[in-house]
Order: C-alpha cells, then structure tokens, then sequence
C-alpha cells in the first residue's frame, strides 16, 4: 500500500498547478536586510534626532551606483554625514577573511519624497552594504501622524503629561526616518530610544538592554531586541509614563501580556487582560501557529478616536472606551479582532491597505468570542441588514470613506463566513492555516487568500473543479448583493432558484437611476444554493454560475418546507413564492432563532422595498405574538420603525399602531424592571422607543414626569438632567409649552457643551412633534428671522432632514415652501435651496399629497432654479409610493382589522438573564 500516498500527492500536485500563480511582488534592485535605528526624541520642542544604518544588498541582475530611499520632504537630512560601506563577509574563510570598505558618496540628491544617492563605484551583486544616516523630524500632534506626541491631565495632581506614539501607516514611514518604504520588503530592525528613567518605552521587542545616558541615570537609553522580519509598517514605539492593572494573570507560552493607560484608568482594564491570554491560546490553535513575537501590549490612549486601532506589530493603541471593563463579549471580540491582525497583517502582511484583512480578522473575532463567550447575548446580524439597507439604495448617500470601508469589512466577512458555511468548519480551518505557512514573514495580494482556500476545497472535494474562489469572491465585494427568489412546483416537483441584484425599489425614481439589463445579459455571482429541508441540516445543493438567471432541482424536497441561505450566513436575501411563505409563517413557532430572525428581517425588507406583498410579510410577524428571543425582537425594531414610516399619513396607520402595541406591551413587561444587565437595557431602549412612537400612554406619562424635572431644575441649560430617551415622547405627545422649553435650552446652548448633545437636542425638537404649530415656530425660527445667528446651515439642513422624517412634519414643510415661496427664495441658495426643496416635495405618500405637489411643481416650474431637477426626482420618488401605498393599503387595513378583531390573549414571559445562543451557522 506504500504507493498510495504517492498518487495522493500527485493528484494534489496536479490540481494546485492550476492554480494561478501568486501575486508577484514588484522588483527592486536594492534591498534592505536590516535597519538599525536610534532616535532621540526632544519631547519638549517637539523634535528629534536619529540615526538609521541600513544593510542593504543589491539583488538586482547588475551592479549600480544609484540608491534610492525614501523620505519625506519634511526631514531634515545632514546630507553630508551620509556614510557608505561594504560590509565584510562574514562568511569568508581566515585566508580570504576582508574588512569593512568605505565607500564615498559623490551626490545626494533630495527631492520631494525621495533621497537620491550616486556612489563612488558600484554597488556588487549580493554583497551586503550598509548606509549610515543622521536626520532630524518633528513629532505631529494627533494621531493622523505617523510620529506624534499628545498630551492627557493626570487626574491626580492635575499636571499635563505628554506621551509618544510612533506608528506608520502604509507609505507613512518615510515620514519618520529614511527608508525602502515598501510594504513588501521585509526586513529586521534594531530600535533604540533614549528617554527619561521615569518613563517607560515600549516597542516590537522587549527591552534588551538599558544604559545610563546622563551621569546621574535621569537619562537612558534602551536597545530593543532585533525583531523577526517584517515591514516597516509593522514598527511600533511607545513612551509614557502609563501604567499596568495590577492583576493576577495566565502566563501563556510565555508570552508576556501588557494592558496598559493611564494611572487614573487603568483600574479599568483588568477584564481585558484577563481575557487576552485565552484570545491568544484561541487564536493560536485555530491558526496553528504560536503567537509570533515574546510579547503582545495594548495601550487605551487617551483623546484617541478612530475606530480601529493602530496596529504596530507587538503593541496596539485604543480607544480607552474599546478597552474598558464592559459586555464580555464584545470585549473579547474587539480584544481577538486586534490580536488576530498580529498573524495576518504582521507575520503575513498584505501589500495594500486590504480590507479583506481585516474582515477575515472580524472572522476570527467571531470565531473565538462565540467559543469563549458561549453564553452572552449578542447581535451579530446587524452588519447584514445595515449592508442591505445601504447597497439596496438606489444611490449611495452620504457615506464617507471610513463608513464605506466598515461597510466593505463586513461584506468580507460575510463572504468569509459563507465559504466556511460551504466548504464546512474543517476545511476552512485548514486553509487559512495553510495560507499562514505559505505566507509567514511574506506579503501577500487579497487574491492569494482566495486561491489557498481553493487548493484546499478541491483536495477536499468541497469545490467542484470548475470554480475558483478568484472568480467567486470579486463581485461579492463589488457593486450590489444578490436577491435569489424560490419558485417550489409541486405539480412537477421541481424548484428553481432566479438570482437578481437586490435594489429598492421603492427608494427613488430608480429606473432613473439603475439601468435596467436584460437579465440575460447582466453577470450574476457565483451563488453557492444552501438549503435545510425541514429540521435537516443545511446542505450545499449546487452553484449558480454568473450566466445563470435561473436554475431549477428536481431533487430537492417540495413536499417539505425549505429555507435557503438559512440564517442569512451568506449576504443575500432570499425571496419565495407566496405559498411557500405562507407554509413559512405556519412553521415559525418550530424554527431556530437564526431563521426566525432571518424570515422576519428578509420578508419585511422585501416588502419594504416592492419586491413582496405587505400581507405576506405582516403574516410572518404574526408569530412575534409568542416571540422570546431576544435577537427576533431586535431584528424588528428597525423595520417596523420603517413600515410605520411607509403608512404614515394613510387609513392603515392607527391600527398597525395598535398592532404593534399588542405585540411590544408583553416584551417591555418580560424585560422587568431596570437591572445591569447591559443587553436588557438596550432592549428596553429600544422597546419603549417604538411603544412611545404608537402613543403608548403609560410612557409618554413616565415621561413627561421625569421631564418636569429638567424644567423645574435652576439651571436647565447646564445639561439635561433626565434619560435622553424621555425626550422625544414629550416633544411628540406633550403640549406647546414643553415643546417652547426644549427649544429654548436649544437657542441658549452654551458653547462648552458638547457637540452631539446640541445636535441630538436639536434633531428630536425638529424630528419628534405631531403639531403644526411647533413646526411653523421652528421654520419661522430658523428660516425667515434674519438676525438670528443661533443656527448655521448645517444646522439647517439637520432640521429639514429631522422633520422630513415626519407626516405632520413635512406636510408643514410643504405649506410653508408654497406661502413662503418668494421670502425663502431670497434667503437660501445652492445645496440648501435645494434640500429644501426635495424634503418639502418628495415624501408624501397619499394621493392627496401626490396632487399637492404637482400643483405646486406646475405653478413654479420656472422659479425652481437650481433645484428643479430635484424637484422632478421627489415627484417621482412620491409617485412610486403612492402606487405602492394604493397597492399596498386596502389589504393591510382589511389583514390588521381582522387581526385586532381575533381575540389574542397577550403572552407572559421573562427574559432569561443569559441566553444561549445556538449557532446553526456551521454545516456538519
Ligand atoms: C510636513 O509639514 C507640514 C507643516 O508642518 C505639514 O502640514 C505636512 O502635513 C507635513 N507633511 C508630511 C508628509 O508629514
Ligand atoms: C544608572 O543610574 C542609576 C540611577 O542613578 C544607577 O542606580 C545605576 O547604577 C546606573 N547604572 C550604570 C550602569 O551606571
Ligand atoms: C491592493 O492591491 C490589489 C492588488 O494586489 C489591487 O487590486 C487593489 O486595488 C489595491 N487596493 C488599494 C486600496 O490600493
Ligand atoms: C414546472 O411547472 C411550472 C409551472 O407549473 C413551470 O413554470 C416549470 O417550467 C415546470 N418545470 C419543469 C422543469 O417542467
Ligand atoms: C441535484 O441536482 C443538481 C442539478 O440538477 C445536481 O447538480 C446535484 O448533484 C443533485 N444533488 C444530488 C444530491 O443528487
Ligand atoms: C410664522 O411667521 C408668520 C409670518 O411672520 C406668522 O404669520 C405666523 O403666525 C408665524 N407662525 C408661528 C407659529 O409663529
Ligand atoms: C378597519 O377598522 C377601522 C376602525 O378600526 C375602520 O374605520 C375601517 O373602515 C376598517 N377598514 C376596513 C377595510 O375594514
């Protein structure tokens, strides 16, 4: 049998030849081999000094006297200190045994980001040199430096204290020293820094030496290990006086693990350095390699506030909120989300700024919280139904890049989690392990990811041969998400799949706006088709191809109810056939909470957008009627906020109220009264929200109670002295007057409050009332009074964009732009002319309205200016609606009358303190 393993290797051989090839690094002929780099920060000027000397070897086919690094304008560069010398070979023999060579410069050049070297002789083929240079920089003052000091106020004695953070960004590093500044070399560095005994530095390595550098020992100077290679995106460097929880901890292998902040917050910290040690053991078993370096830092700094960390290899800098003492789960994955980017963005780094890195981090994160926090409530579907909400509209609003690359991250791990879904846990798990040892101490490209996990698939016959995650992946990440419809035919036992891109149609004029193809012609996904029959575990059943509209089984079950995509683990949303959805509804009650929430959320969303019969979708929540878990009820809140939205203003609108009263009134009492538990509160947030919204009255009474308070209390405008949550009830249901209060805590906001706060006050007195006379004050208020300078245009547009979001509000909106039309004309312009015009024109939903606004459009068709094109789009945004709502009306009044008539007994139930959460994610 010797010979098997053989043929084995062979067909593995053969199968990963076609593979394509990596993706291959770019040429250069010079390379470094090492940096050894001290520097000497002068934190009080705000400068330092350094030295870089850099082994470089020329690998290039021929010899050269030119050497190029880079560097950043910005450093001062002693152009005449620059040294040159050939190293000795060290691996010579005693006879041959040669010494260190200078070798003369002729020329530096320094031009914008580059430093240009022209040497006395040439530069041999694989003999190692070295470049010795002596420069000068200055910190920034915020994090978007590569290099920077800040500053915090000890609690304590109320001093200033300063700290410095070096770490570079992809091309960054050229801004702090000298260097090949490619995110593909790779290379060892030797640190040193000097700095005040009383301070601590800390960097890749640990310390392996300190020297006095003054005679008194007030100064010293720390030599850093050498680091493992790495690129020079990977260097960190850390100076503070900061200090460590003190906690008992695991030991892990050895590794040392540091939590640090400053002295007044580091109490703070000590759950997050209990629970690094397992995040790493975790992660090294999952990855099967040790955590690569002797030791791992994480540093809560102070005024920082970008959401993701910076990421140096061996030390990472927070958010002091990321680290604090919080949900355990959510502490462990933010915790196991920055210590997996220590394998894939370090030991392996990417060449770019990948997003796909990250996302396979937020994977791993996932992975181990839910292994190491079993038992915590949480809510992981909230990044799938904000990319549905988002990639669903017509046009992307308002996304600034950083939303556009959260929204990117999760799109990865999705997909990541669909191919683990596919291909099973195993298989996986295997090749990102396999990824990691082709790819350690090497940069790699997104797509050498996607071809290792190929290889692996096919050895394990999860892929058919045909398909390669290079081709799958791309449009995944691209673009739209898939919409696949399921047509069931009993009649000839046969069930077809159609996939299209999901738009809404209901946001906007979008035909205007996308491109209506045949479907023939548009390229579709590679679509893997999971499906669970009845109880059975979800099972692959085929791939759609991009040419395939539809496909159609014969060997799928169409006597049993199936769910398809169960769970929503793959990015897409799933239609039916109305009598499938209807065998769905019946079987609520016996599905896992995965799919539950997955029906609730895919059929309202498709209703939401025309792509499914309002009724259908209200049968599906007729189960939230004995509903307990609570992920359902969070998957819902948001969407019957926007069916609410959608029947504003029409004959359903007061008993799809009552309707949702019925269903929350039990869910608020199951939640109990106010205890810590940090899922419960949220929940309870949430619930009384929505109930207030449908004139709930006990909480608009709570409310206005608690209200009193503030406008009884001596100094209002010294802040709000209630829950925020009471605000909008009172602004909605309460009397002029309460309204007058908050409007006048919003003329006389005092400048040293916060931002946010104004702005939250300002969008519920504009967003919350159900009068017209509140919304005429404000309009008159903050549009026609020309002395007033209480209010800029930005705070304008948050006001036209909170009462649009209202009936009463934007039907006010309206009167006022057709009475006021000549005055509003003359004081705004451009953007906020415009804006006006869209929120007072293209919300309403009735027939009425509809007439309204065409009235007015053909009356001032020549005075709209810049925003006529704005106003054809809003009358075609309301036409769609009023087509959908006449639709849509009638039946759901008749489906809600005949509910509420149904005698309905309320359910009584608790919610658990800790619940359990089963995953059906994975496949056997
Ligand atoms: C160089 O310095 C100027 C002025 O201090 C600063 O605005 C600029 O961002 C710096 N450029 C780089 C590349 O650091
Ligand atoms: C460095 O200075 C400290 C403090 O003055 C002193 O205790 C230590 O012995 C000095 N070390 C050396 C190597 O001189
Ligand atoms: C990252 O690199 C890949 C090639 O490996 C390229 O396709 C992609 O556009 C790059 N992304 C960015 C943001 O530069
Ligand atoms: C099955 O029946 C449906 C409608 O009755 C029809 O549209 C479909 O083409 C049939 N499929 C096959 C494979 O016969
Ligand atoms: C079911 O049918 C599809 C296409 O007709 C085929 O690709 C697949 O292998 C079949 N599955 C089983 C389990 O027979
Ligand atoms: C708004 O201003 C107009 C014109 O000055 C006035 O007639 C109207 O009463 C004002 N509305 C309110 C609610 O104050
Ligand atoms: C539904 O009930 C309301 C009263 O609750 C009634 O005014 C309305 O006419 C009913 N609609 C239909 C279609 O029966």
């Amino acid at each position: 049998m010797a010979w098997l393993p053989g043929i084995a290797c062979v067909a593995i051989l053969l199968l990963a030849s076609a593979v394509s090839a990596f993706y291959e690094l770019p040429k250069v002929p010079v390379e470094p081999k090492g940096y050894r780099l001290d520097i000497v920060p002068n934190p009080e000027e705000g400068t330092y000094k350094g030295r870089v000397r850099i082994d470089i070897v020329n690998r290039g086919a021929e010899a050269v006297t030119e050497l190029k690094l880079d560097a950043s304008s910005n450093l001062t560069i002693n152009d005449k200190e620059i040294k040159l010398i050939r190293l000795a070979n060290a691996d010579l023999s005693e006879e041959e045994s040669d010494e260190d060579t200078p070798i003369s410069v002729n020329g530096v050049e320094v031009k914008d980001e580059e430093i240009v070297l022209q040497c006395s002789q040439k530069l041999q083929r694989d003999a190692t040199y070295q470049l010795d240079i002596q420069f000068e920089g200055k910190f920034g003052d915020d994090p978007t430096y590569p290099f920077f000091k800040s500053t915090y106020t000890d609690a304590e004695s109320t001093e200033t204290r300063w700290f410095l953070v070096l770490s570079p960004k992809i091309d960054e590093a050229r801004r702090i020293f000298p260097c090949f500044d490619k995110p593909y070399l790779k290379s060892w560095f030797e640190l040193s820094v000097s700095h005040k005994r009383s301070h601590v530095a800390l960097s890749n390595m640990p310390i392996l030496d300190q020297a006095n550098v003054s005679r008194d020992g007030e100064m010293v100077r720390d030599q850093f290990s050498r680091t493992p290679l790495m690129t020079v995106n990977s260097l960190g460097l850390f100076i503070s006086d900061f200090k460590m929880p003190e906690v008992e901890y695991l030991q892990t292998d050895g590794i040392k693990i540091g939590l640090w902040g400053r002295s007044d917050f580091v109490s703070t910290l000590s759950k997050a350095q209990q629970l690094l040690p397992s995040v790493l053991v975790s992660l090294e078993l999952y990855l099967s390699r040790p955590y690569p370096l002797p030791h791992l830092n994480l540093i809560a700094l102070p005024s920082y506030t970008e959401e993701r960390p910076r990421n140096a290899w061996g030390l990472q800098w927070f958010k002091e909120s990321d680290l604090m003492n919080s949900n355990s789960y959510w502490l462990t994955h933010r915790v196991a989300k920055a210590a997996a980017m220590q394998w894939l963005s370090h030991l392996a780094s990417p060449v770019n700024d990948s997003v796909v890195t990250s996302g396979l981090a937020n994977f791993l994160a996932t992975n181990v919280a839910q292994q190491l926090e079993p038992t915590m409530y949480h809510w992981n579907q909230g990044s799938f139904h904000t990319l549905v909400l988002e990639l669903g509209k017509p046009r992307n609003y308002g996304l600034d890049s950083e939303q556009m690359r959260t929204l990117l991250e999760s799109r990865v791990q999705l997909v990541v989690q669909m191919m683990e879904q596919v291909f099973g846990p195993n298989t996986f798990k295997q090749a990102i392990q396999n990824f990691l040892a082709k790819k350690e101490f090497k940069a790699y490209a997104d797509d050498d990811l996607w071809q290792v996990i190929t290889e692996q698939a096919w050895v394990d016959n999860k892929l058919p041969s045909s398909i390669s995650l290079s081709d799958v992946i791309p449009p995944w990440l691209s673009n739209r998400i898939p919409l696949v419809t399921v047509n069931v035919y009993p009649e000839n036992k046969t069930v077809t799949f159609t996939q299209d891109k999901f738009v809404d149609n209901l946001e906007s004029i979008w035909n205007k706006v996308v491109k209506k193809e045949s479907p023939e012609k548009t390229m579709g996904w590679w679509l893997p088709l999971v499906v669970a029959e009845e109880q059975q575990e979800p099972k692959n059943v085929g791939w759609m191809t991009p040419k395939d509209h539809t496909v159609s089984f014969n060997n799928i079950s169409t006597s049993k109810y199936i769910i398809v995509n169960p769970g929503s683990t793959g990015p897409y949303l799933v239609n039916y056939d109305t009598e499938s959805w209807k065998r769905l509804a019946a079987e609520m009650k016996n599905l896992p909470v995965t799919q539950r929430a997955q029906l609730i959320h895919d059929s309202l969303t498709l209703a939401l957008s025309g792509h499914l019969n309002s009724v259908t979708a209200l049968e599906i929540t007729a189960s939230l009627k004995s509903e307990q878990a609570p992920e359902v009820w969070r998957t819902f809140y948001p969407l019957a906020e926007r069916i609410r939205d959608r029947f504003q203003g029409t004959a359903a609108s007061k008993n799809l109220d009552a309707y949702l009263k019925g269903l929350l009134i039990p869910v608020l009492d199951a939640l109990g009264e106010e205890d810590k538990s940090s899922w419960k509160t949220e929940l309870r947030v949430r619930t009384r929200h929505l109930l207030c919204q449908t004139g709930f009255s006990p909480c608009i009474d709570n409310a206005r109670l608690s209200y009193a308070l503030w406008q009884n209390a001596s100094h209002p405008d010294d802040g709000m002295p209630i829950a925020s949550s009471h605000l909008c009830p009172v602004m909605a249901w309460g009397n002029y007057d309460e309204w007058q209060f908050a409007l006048e805590r919003l003329k006389n906001f005092p400048t040293n409050r916060s931002k946010a706060e104004r702005t939250f006050l300002m969008k519920t007195v504009a967003g919350c009332p159900h009068d017209p006379k509140k919304y005429e004050t404000l309009l008159n208020l903050t549009f026609m009074n020309r002395k007033n300078n209480k209010f800029s245009d930005e705070d304008r547009f948050i006001i036209l964009s909170a009462i649009s979001g209202e009936s009463i509000g934007y039907t006010t909106l309206f009167n006022f732009l057709k009475f006021n039309w000549n005055d509003l004309k003359k004081r705004i312009q451009g953007p906020l002319w415009d804006y006006f015009v869209q929120t007072a024109l293209g919300n309403f939903r009735t027939e009425e309205g509809l007439k309204e606004v065409t009235e007015l459009f053909n009356e001032r068709k020549s005075e709209f200016g810049t925003a006529i094109k704005t106003a054809e789009d809003s009358i075609g945004r309301v036409e769609n609606r009023v087509k959908w709502a006449k639709e849509s009306t009638p039946n759901v009044e008749i489906w809600l009358n005949k509910t509420m008539e149904a005698s309905w007994t309320p359910q009584r139930f608790k919610f658990q303190d800790v619940v359990v959460v089963s995953h059906t994610r994975k496949m056997a």
